[in-house]
């Protein structure tokens, strides 16, 4: 939509463009930011409208994408391109991600060149390195604290370090992923400094009052996140004599989104993490961006309109770069991040499926898949041209996030049924192979979530501890069920560092004083690089997952409709221990069957065929075999935590 006074404000700031710069806007930026020009005004103005100093504010938001757009090195500019010619790149079946902590992988950036192989040997070309800003050690929260967003810390190399890993990955065909800690800043970050000094201005870059008058509103309809280890969602800050809002630990200052300084700094800080070369900025916790006394200052309207304000501003200045909402809320909320009615698709590229991950955990522990098909009606609403991530594990814990309506539709009191979940995983039940640990109790709901390797979970460390060969093989056939399960589903498969090896838990964090109160180190291990050379021994359970794993990257990246085209549906319900997808690409069907339960599970071939024709036989990727498909009354058997990719030949 044409407007005459506000094309012609971007023509004048264009026009007066700073002399200085090394090259003039191209062409192409021109276009996208005149095209994007209204929808950058609208959003600003929701956000900003009644600020008197609103149209200088508006200017300078364009002024620095201009600015960080003519600073954009020329190969990401051609990146760009091609990224945009391919259209929505990151629906691909070619990208396969693993995060990891690079001091706990390989000691530091320099470190990481030498182990381009090892990840390109198993598959993965997406890295998404956790957080590598400079964050004060002790109050890190695993970097999650960051007190300078443009210094690579210290302990992990330079900023040079950075961009020569990123050019060396770019060479190599791999893609980067890396976090902006949105919400908050360290402590220490210089704003908070000159905040405790007193200075006004920038106390107004956070929450901050001189009494508990706020601070009791909000508190009182706001959950707490750490509810052990850091209480309430306010800190006295000694040194001014003021409340600080700090929604995560006492160390992380909420930044005041309310106030455009803040966001055009932030946004300043984004662009400049673009032009690093990132192909993927992983939003950190943008549920919480916005607040408003009286609600849970969580996915509130101008938390969608600041990510949306940012999303059209990256697609002006920096196209290539895909944007990863890390909003870990309940399914209904999840869909708002992928944008609505005219920004459907245009606000986060990309979400994480921890509801779909939680439920594989709930499947897994009790056998039975109906919780997990209660949930996609709503999953499945996602819009096309955006993606998740999907995982089995993280660095964080698993919140068993799904609602309570699911649980019931599925026949079981939610109460209990958590309950049962996390005593389960905790192996506090009777029988439990389970060995993880409950996270963030909290002692007024007895909410809780869990910590824990993916191989401890799923039954390895008890199996290796007594000694029990069965129940290693149980083990690693949970461990690889779980990972197909995810894998196939359609979106990027995100691994996580230490599981393609079957990592065990890590207890050492207890001794650690740094971390000793955060029971999510558990499952961060350090990596042996020496013992890794198991991973050749045929038969250890690290080559068995690590190969699986090899294997099941490489299936789906030969097969294009394991891709995120809108082309899956859920196999209707025939075996509660059986969660079935069907992927799709014209006369292409590849059936994804596993069987959750501890026993085999047998499915009738009328539970395939009610999903199209079947032709006589189907080749089983994983096993394969051929599969000579029977009539409608007989079965296909799937062994005990089994699974099956069936595709059709031509
Ligand atoms: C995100 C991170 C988590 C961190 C939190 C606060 O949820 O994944 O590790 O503790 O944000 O920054």
């Amino acid at each position: 939509m044409y407007r005459h006074s506000l094309h012609q404000q971007i023509r004048n700031i264009l026009a007066d463009g700073d002399s200085a710069e090394s090259r003039q806007p191209d062409a192409s930026f021109v276009t996208r930011l005149t095209a994007n020009a209204t929808a950058l005004d609208a959003l600003f103005q929701e956000l900003y409208g009644n600020h008197p100093q609103r149209d200088q504010f508006f200017s300078e938001m364009v002024r620095t994408l201009i600015r960080t757009h003519v600073s954009r090195p020329v190969s990401m500019l051609e990146r760009d391109d091609r990224k945009l010619d391919a259209g929505h790149w990151f629906l691909s079946n070619q990208i396969t991600g693993m995060s990891l902590y690079v001091d706990r992988f390989c000691n530091d950036l320099n470190g990481m060149p030498d182990r381009l192989t090892y990840l390109r040997e198993l598959g993965v070309n997406l890295l998404h390195l956790m957080p590598l800003f400079e964050s004060p050690e002790g109050e890190s929260d695993g970097g999650y604290a960051v007190s300078d967003f443009r210094r690579v810390d210290p302990k992990f190399g330079t900023i040079e370090d950075l961009r020569s890993l990123q050019e060396l990955m770019q060479s190599q065909g791999m893609y980067l992923m890396l976090d902006i800690v949105f919400n908050h800043t360290s402590h220490h970050h210089e704003w908070a400094r000159r905040a405790k000094a007193g200075d006004p201005e920038y106390q107004d870059f956070f929450y901050m009052f001189p009494d508990r008058t706020l601070p009791d509103r909000y508190d009182a309809a706001m959950p707490e996140i750490f509810p052990e280890s850091a209480p309430g969602n306010f800190t006295w800050v000694e040194e001014c004599g003021k409340w600080v809002m700090t929604v995560f630990h006492r160390y992380q200052w909420d930044l005041n989104y309310r106030n455009p300084r803040v966001f055009i700094e932030m946004l300043d800080t984004v662009l400049f993490h673009a032009n690093l070369g990132i192909d993927i900025l992983r939003i950190d916790a943008p549920a919480f961006i916005w607040k408003e006394p009286g609600t849970t200052c969580q996915n509130l309207p101008g938390a969608h309109t600041l990510l949306r304000l940012l999303r059209q501003c990256v697609a002006t200045s920096a196209p290539g770069m895909a944007l990863l909402g890390e909003a870990i809320v309940a399914p209904a909320d999840i869909m708002r991040y992928f944008g609505t009615g005219i920004y459907t698709a245009r606000e986060c590229d990309i979400a994480y499926n921890a509801t779909h991950m939680a439920l594989q955990w709930d499947a897994l522990a009790t056998g039975d898949t109906r919780i997990m098909l209660s949930a996609q009606p709503q999953l499945q609403q996602k819009p096309f041209g955006t993606t998740w991530i999907n995982y089995v594990r993280c660095h964080d814990d698993i919140g068993l996030g799904y609602t309570d309506e699911m649980i019931r539709e599925a026949g079981f009191d939610p109460y209990a049924h958590r309950r049962f979940i996390k005593d389960h995983y905790s192996g506090v039940h009777p029988g439990s192979e389970a060995r993880g640990a409950l996270f963030s109790v909290n002692p007024k709901t007895q909410d809780a979530r869990i910590s824990g390797s993916l191989a401890s979970l799923c039954g390895l460390e008890s199996a290796i501890a007594a000694d029990d060969r069965a129940a290693v093989d149980t083990a690693l056939d949970r461990i690889l069920m779980m990972q197909a399960h995810s894998i196939f589903l359609g979106g990027i498969p995100m691994l996580f560092y230490g599981d393609e090896i079957a990592s065990l838990n890590d207890y050492a964090y207890q001794q650690d004083p740094a971390k000793h109160y955060d029971n999510r180190w558990m499952h961060r291990p350090r990596i042996d690089w020496k013992a890794l050379a198991e991973r050749l021994r045929p038969g250890t359970p690290m080559q068995r997952v690590f190969t699986g794993l090899q294997r099941l990257i490489k299936l789906r990246r030969e097969h294009e409709l394991t891709g995120d085209y809108g082309n899956i549906s859920w196999m209707h319900p025939h075996n509660i221990h059986v969660a079935g997808y069907v992927r799709s690409l014209d006369a292409r069907r590849l059936y994804c069957v596993f069987n959750f339960g501890k026993e085999p599970a047998w499915l009738t071939w009328y539970a395939f065929k009610q999903h199209g024709i079947l032709p006589d036989t189907l080749t089983d990727l994983w096993s394969g075999t051929e599969i000579r498909v029977g009539p409608d009354h007989e079965h296909f058997i799937l062994p005990a935590y089994g699974f099956a990719l069936l595709i059709n030949r031509d």
